[in-house]
């Protein structure tokens, strides 16, 4: 295919990475549903995607990993600062140079006997003021199609970017070249864990990723563009880019309140963002589930646009009962990862709502019954389905200005002493409350799962700077948006009663603890100043028609001082790995919190 850019810069790059990656093509990506088709169909010849069947998944494919490449990797993902101290402790570095020279050993004729795909592609709204440009590189055509639903990707953005325009260039390869004649025999490339890269430059501004095909490793556009680059941009630029759902809230009066929430990976953002309220009269609709850029406008509120243009959702335990707008939202034209695949030619996975196939084939490729006593699909198997197709989407979703935000929340897998809502007495303490998010870990990562580690602002793997700086931009933002910002509340849906039962319903009721947080909003006495945070007076969380014992309820919104002041401890130690850089005005909210709580 003839190259349709006029971009020197862009054109010299790809030359450049060609020369290195030694392709046998280069395709440059229209964007077009005929290209997505042709390449589907191409995946279906090699045995890498099977088709769904029509009638019960128009337009779907599922596709089988290999079991090294089911999730990010954050032991293999690097910040690449000039400086190791840019990077801070919670970042893996690298000197660039050092890295770049291991990258470019890897990269040499990496893409042998593949296609190497251009992908032009748009965070944000096509010529939003906000959005910005990457085009990623990859050999992968799996990434193209998944691109395909996660950005707004293809001629258009070209064209937008003219001859002069700027991007961030984003290199993916799956990093397994293929010998003359050779195929992959319908199996997933990739290369072993201990050659897996994902790259940032931050003053550079470029990601480089090697040897994994995963979502959050190889569609560059999300993690490592609209976070981790985006984090430094954002920095240098007086903007936010934060690992936040947005939904809007409307009331049974018609009013409606934007909210963004930092929730860790696979602690339920995206069945938060599209939730089904069961308090009547209260409607969620979805602007974004993964990621929020945040800028003050003209009128000094804080605004938040959603830069990606589908969900790369967390398939198992998504269900009627738990999320049925994401059910709906893959029903069509989506593609799955590592679920089962059913006789009828369907897919299943744990927790979907709906019995076990009797049989199938499993995330392995394997037949599978449901009495094996094996998960059929993997934990982290995923969905990637156009946020077009939402039924609750929002209408401004697009706005290229963005939703005005009246509320941020923090949150966190949390079994014991953080309560169901916590409102900061300030700005500077809500930023204290989101530096010590903790939560326990999930299977979003390869790792140990279920152990409760700090995950500040629910970014631990996504800040591509040092994260007690990125502590300071907070500060800094707030300073800015002084009176107009937005309140900030801390939640916690997954609270465990001593016999492991998690003590408060979730899912649409949610909606119980939001109705709690507009009344804040508005300003109504409905909470209580305590040495932790402003916590719902008795009868504030509106539970007509919950089945929940009171006592639990007001163990839920109480304050557990010891509980409090271990985890005080825990944030206390958790600081001191900054060396000193965590900003004065946290560690005087550290002190006064120990002081409250004596
Ligand atoms: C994601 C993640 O995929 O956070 O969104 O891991
Ligand atoms: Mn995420």
């Amino acid at each position: 295919m003839t190259n349709p850019s006029k971009n020197a810069k862009l054109n010299a790059w790809v030359d450049e990475i060609a020369a290195l990656c030694k392709p046998a093509n280069i395709h440059w990506c229209d964007g077009s549903q005929a290209e997505y088709d042709a390449l589907c169909q191409q995946m279906v010849d090699s045995g890498l995607a099977t088709p769904l069947n029509a009638d019960k998944k128009p337009g779907c494919y599922l596709f089988r990993s290999d079991p090294s490449d089911v999730a990010r990797v954050e032991k293999r993902t690097f910040i690449a600062s000039e400086k190791e101290e840019d990077a801070g402790p919670t970042n893996n570095w690298i000197a660039p140079a050092e890295l770049k020279k291991t990258m470019t050993e890897l990269y040499d004729g990496c893409m042998k006997g593949r296609t190497l795909y251009v992908i032009p592609f748009s965070m944000g709204p096509l010529g939003s003021p906000v959005s910005k440009i990457g085009v990623e590189i990859t050999d992968s055509p799996y990434v193209v199609v998944n691109m395909r639903i996660m950005t707004r990707m293809g001629a258009a953005v070209l064209e937008k970017l003219g001859e002069t325009g700027a991007f961030v260039p984003c290199l993916h390869s799956v990093g397994k070249p293929l010998a003359d004649g050779e195929s992959d025999g319908g199996k997933w490339p990739c290369a072993p864990i201990e050659q897996k890269y994902i790259d940032h430059f931050p003053e550079e501004r470029v990601i480089w990723s090697y040897g994994s095909g995963y979502g959050g490793n190889a569609l560059l556009g999300k993690k490592c563009l609209a976070l981790r680059i985006a984090t430094v941009q954002a920095r240098d630029e007086g903007w936010m880019a934060e690992h936040m759902l947005i939904l809007g809230l409307t009331s049974p009066e018609g009013k409606t309140y934007y909210i963004a929430a930092a929730f860790p990976s696979a602690c339920g953002k995206t069945n938060l963002a599209m939730m089904m309220p069961t308090l009547p009269g209260w409607k969620v609709r979805c602007v974004g589930d993964d990621i929020a850029w945040m800028r003050i406008g003209d009128d000094g509120r804080l605004y938040a646009v959603n830069p990606e243009a589908g969900f790369f959702g967390v398939a198992p335990g998504t269900s009627m009962d738990s999320n049925p707008n994401a059910l709906h939202t893959c029903e069509k034209n989506s593609i799955f990862t590592n679920c089962v695949l059913t006789p009828d030619g369907d897919i299943w996975w744990e927790g979907m709502g709906v019995p076990a196939p009797e049989k199938g084939v499993d995330w392995h490729g394997n037949e599978w019954t449901k009495d094996s006593g094996t998960p059929g699909a993997h934990p982290n198997a995923r969905f990637t389905a156009p946020a077009s197709q939402c039924p609750v989407i929002d209408p401004d979703w697009e706005n290229p200005n963005g939703v005005p935000i009246s509320a941020i929340l923090f949150g966190g897998r949390r079994p014991s002493t953080i309560p169901l809502v916590n409102e900061s007495l300030s700005w500077e303490h809500g930023v204290f409350m989101g530096s010590s998010t903790g939560s326990e870990t999930t299977a979003a990562n390869i790792g140990e799962v279920g152990v409760v580690r700090r995950d500040p602002f629910a970014m631990l793997p996504f800040c591509g700077y040092n994260m007690a700086d990125y502590f300071g931009h907070w500060l800094k933002m707030g300073q800015k948006l002084r009176d107009k910002a937005p309140k900030i509340f801390f939640v916690n849906w997954f609270r465990k009663s001593p016999e492991g039962k998690f003590m408060w319903p979730g899912y649409g009721d949610n909606s119980r603890v939001l109705k709690y947080i507009v009344d804040r909003i508005e300003g109504r006495d409905v909470g209580v100043k305590t040495a932790v945070g402003i916590l719902p007076k008795p009868g504030a969380i509106d539970t007509t028609g919950l089945d929940i014992a009171p006592e639990t309820l007001a163990e839920l919104t109480s304050v557990d001082t010891e509980g409090w002041k271990r985890e005080i401890k825990g944030v206390e130690e958790f600081y001191a790995k900054f060396d000193g850089r965590v900003p004065a005005a946290l560690m005087a909210e550290l002190a006064s919190i120990k002081e409250r709580l004596g």
